[in-house]
């Protein structure tokens, strides 16, 4: 990222003017000038080298006046540019410099790695979360990023579509009776009355065993499922949806219907076997939604991102597909002990190594500009997609 880069990037997250953006940017240089000493740099990694300057007092003709005048000397901010981010190992922020790793083919810039495209309406932004195996974690992640994200002030929503092992409610210790389940069987049943509270004002809509699909349900019970979820467009900023593992139609449908995939992968082999088996079946769909890839398990970030590499190899050399690495959880026996208490780890210890992860992942997913995310008009009618997967598949 460049100068002109930033200048873009102001421009469109704070919904101004260029020129304005680029006073803001110019101020914020000179800024950063002001403190350095003469000869002191600083290099932001992809984006270029801060460093100051000493001018000698000099003359110079005052242009209003044709005066010959003094100029005192002073220390000036001198900005040179850098190229683009490489396949190097970042010093900054490990999400960010993982996120580089799969756009700069595409891009060549950190900036449309980690921000959506302008936003032009406001709706709910809605991830789904997949693996493809089970016992990667993607339930803790799903919860804890939550949590995460709520703790920013957004207003967010779980759903829990893994209709075979669902237990997004158990892991929070809420034991809910009714579920997506009830909503099938029980014709009065409303969307509002099955929702529960989570920690910090999270919403779960819980999932019920035993469904295995809701593709499998009659093309009327559908709709009336799918128009009891649209409340939700108007009540969230943010909709996690726990899709459960592998490649059955309902993992694929609520994938390929949000707006972004996470692929929870781990170091084990079967685990990014099958990760590339999802990621091929959703790169087959003629709406291919975008995948970000979180490496979780890990020693350490050098583990990761060998996981992200290789998955990004396969994927665009056999898949033409550019999944994303937005960041890595460690192996962290905090979260063990945390799901014995039934607490969410970022609650249960929010300093574990874990749940900072887990936080600059959240970041990464919606940068804090985006408060109150906006998708763009061509990938935001969730429920309209899910509503025509659904009825495509079953009718
Ligand atoms: N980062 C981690 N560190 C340690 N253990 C983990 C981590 N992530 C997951 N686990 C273990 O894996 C188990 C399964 O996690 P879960 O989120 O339920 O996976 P999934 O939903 O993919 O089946 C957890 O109960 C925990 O014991
Ligand atoms: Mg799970």
């Amino acid at each position: 990222m460049n100068k002109s880069d930033l200048i873009n990037r102001t421009a469109e997250t704070a919904g101004i003017p260029k020129t304005n953006a680029k006073q803001v940017v110019d101020a914020v240089l000179s800024s950063i000038g002001e403190t350095l000493a003469g000869g002191d740099k600083v290099s932001l990694k992809g984006f270029g080298t801060f460093q100051t300057r000493e001018r000698a007092s000099r003359k110079a003709r005052n242009l209003h006046t044709s005066e010959i005048i003094t100029l005192p000397a002073k220390r000036v901010p001198v900005f040179k540019p850098g190229s683009p981010v490489k396949n190097k190992v970042a010093a900054g922020n490990p999400a960010e410099d993982f996120a580089a790793l799969s756009t700069e083919q595409e891009t060549g810039s950190i900036s449309t790695a980690v921000n959506k495209p302008a936003p032009s309406s406001r709706q709910p932004k809605v991830i789904a979360v997949t693996s493809g195996k089970g016992g990667t974690g993607k339930t803790n992640f799903v919860i804890n990023s939550a949590i995460a994200l709520a703790q920013r002030g957004l207003r967010v929503y779980v759903i829990d579509a893994d209709l075979g092992t669902a237990n997004v409610d158990v892991l929070l210790g809420l034991h809910c009776k009714k579920t997506i389940n009830t909503l099938v069987e029980d014709r009065d049943m409303d969307l509002l009355d099955i929702i529960v509270e989570g920690p910090e004002g999270i919403k779960i809509i819980p999932g019920g065993s035993g469904l295995q699909s809701l593709a499998e349900l009659s093309t009327e019970e559908l709709g009336r499922i799918i128009n009891m979820l649209r409340p939700l467009e108007e009540l969230a900023d943010v909709i996690l949806i726990d899709t459960g593992s592998g490649i059955s139609r309902n993992v694929v449908d609520f994938a390929v219907a949000a707006d972004e995939v996470v692929v929870v992968i781990t170091p084990e082999p079967s685990s990014i076997s099958d990760a590339y088996a999802i990621i091929k079946v959703l790169s087959a769909r003629e709406i291919k939604p975008v995948i970000n890839m979180v490496i979780n398990l890990v020693e350490n970030y050098t583990e990761a991102r060998q996981v992200a590499s290789k998955m990004i190899d396969v994927a665009e050399r056999f898949l033409n597909m550019h999944p994303r690495p937005i960041g890595h959880i460690v192996k962290d026996d905090n979260l063990v002990r945390s799901v014995k208490q039934f607490k969410p780890l970022v609650l249960y210890n929010p300093l574990a190594p874990a749940s900072r992860c887990i936080n600059a992942i959240a970041e990464i997913l919606i940068p804090i500009p985006d408060k109150m995310p906006e998708t763009a008009e061509n990938d935001s009618d969730f429920l309209g997609k899910l509503k025509t997967l659904f009825s495509r598949s079953a009718g």
